[in-house]
């Protein structure tokens, strides 16, 4: 029986694969640029790290989290990883990597994993590249992680997403603002959805963020946050909407971006595109400066973003660098002894740092030429019996059917001399 992958799993395949490398090449370029170093963090961790950090209320937690026993003794629950900043703060502490120098700035690339019902962009295991700095507080970091953002975006050449900008305030202000939001909420319970009025009490916040028809309506006229913030918030969301504007970096503001985790304070932001539909996100991120203390470290105020990768490749339309590589050279072989100098020609050239390839079995020459052709093949090097005994083989220019006889004993140097391979 036929077995498929699972429902919200998906392969990405060649032909595919080089737009993602051509994102995943500009982004380190772009992280390059503003010293970002690379950290690669288990994809499972204990389930606790999760639920304390994204916070029990929220989606991922409740319901979208896979989690199984470990095999232990005392029956530890484990999780694969619905996102990267939990695992990256948590390894900030392990290393302690703020006793020898408290600001990092680190990037990730990799699988993340939600139970999330499966639509277009929406995947159950999708990737992020996502970005965090660690231990700056001041509002200079929210914008040049931003800017960092654009010009990766510009890289890449998406256009037309939209920057939406909000700040969640702080344990100062928001509470303030949850208690004049909730009051707000249950004079119109009765109007909520289901699930809504269930979470109501506990995070009066997310009814902003539900998408569904009678909550949206209900809370057109919700309280703002921004109208909440307190003098601190209120100073740093300036400094940043300044910076933004001084660098001409266009934004809307969103009070109703709260986000669906739970770490979040101030800055909080999503890119959008239109083009997406309803999960329309391909970037989002905000500031999370009780995270780190919140899992028994040092007050370590955090920043960051996440790339929904599947979003973002299926926005860019990327047709010159959907090519995969070409290959340099196809070695056309007939006979046994053809075959023998063919295989080992084909590990010396590869040594040398040339693309080659090859039949395994007889073929004629037509159905060798006709594979040459699929590949791609810059060249093919024809190897007969007789040309064998003549101590020669033929070099076939594929793009210019050029044909010339090389000396079999020069083979390698006359191919690096006419720059094949290179
Ligand atoms: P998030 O908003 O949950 O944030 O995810 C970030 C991005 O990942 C989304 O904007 C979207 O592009 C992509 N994404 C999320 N879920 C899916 C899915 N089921 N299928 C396809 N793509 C998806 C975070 O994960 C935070 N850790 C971001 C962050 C880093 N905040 C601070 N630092």
């Amino acid at each position: 029986m036929k077995i498929n992958s699972i429902k919200g799993f998906a392969d990405i395949l060649p032909g595919d694969v080089e737009s993602w490398h051509f994102v995943e090449e500009k982004a380190r370029e772009v992280f390059a640029r503003y010293s970002f170093f690379e950290i690669r963090i288990p994809i499972v961790e204990k389930t606790e790290l999760f639920s304390r950090s994204l916070g029990e209320t929220t989606d991922i937690v409740e319901k979208e989290m896979y989690t199984f026993p470990d095999q232990d003794a005392k029956g530890s629950l484990l999780t694969l990883r619905p996102e990267g900043t939990a695992g990256v703060a948590r390894a900030y502490l392990e290393a302690e990597l703020y006793k020898v120098e408290p600001v990092r700035k680190l990037f990730y690339l990799g699988p993340m994993f939600r139970r999330e019902r499966p639509q277009k962009g929406r995947l159950r295991q999708f990737y992020q590249i996502g970005a965090e700095v660690l231990g700056r507080p001041d509002p200079l970091v929210d914008a040049e992680v931003l800017l960092l953002l654009r010009d990766f975006f510009s890289l890449v050449g998406l256009e037309g997403a939209t920057l939406e900008l909000n700040s969640l305030g702080d344990v100062q202000c928001r509470p303030g603002y949850r208690k004049a939001l909730l009051a707000f909420l249950k004079e119109r319970e009765k109007k909520l959805c289901a699930n809504c009025q269930r979470r109501m009490e506990r995070n009066p916040l997310r009814v902003l963020d539900c998408k569904e028809e009678s909550c949206v309506e209900v809370t057109r006229d919700a309280p703002s946050i921004l109208d909440y913030l307190c003098d601190d918030c209120r100073a740093h969301f300036g400094v940043v909407q300044r910076l933004l504007r001084d660098s001409e970096l266009d934004y809307q503001l969103n009070p109703r971006i709260v986000r669906g985790l739970d770490y979040y304070c101030r800055t909080a932001f999503e890119w959008t595109s239109a083009r997406l539909g309803s999960q329309n996100a391909v970037a989002a991120g905000g500031r999370y400066d009780g995270l780190v203390e919140d899992l028994g470290g040092p007050p370590t105020p955090g920043v960051g973003f996440a790339i929904g990768m599947e979003r973002l490749v299926l926005l860019l339309e990327m047709k010159e660098a959907r090519q995969a590589p070409r290959l340099t050279l196809f070695l056309v072989w007939v006979g046994d002894a053809g075959r023998a100098w063919a295989f080992s020609a084909a590990h010396r050239l590869r040594q040398r740092g040339i693309a080659v390839e090859m039949e395994g079995e007889q073929k004629s020459l037509k159905s060798q030429m006709r594979r040459a052709d699929k590949l791609g093949a810059s060249y093919v090097l024809i190897v007969g019996e007789e040309e064998l005994g003549r101590g020669t083989v033929v070099l076939r220019n594929m793009d210019t059917k050029e044909q010339s006889e090389l000396a079999l004993d020069r083979l390698e140097d006359e191919l690096l001399a006419r720059r094949v391979g290179g």
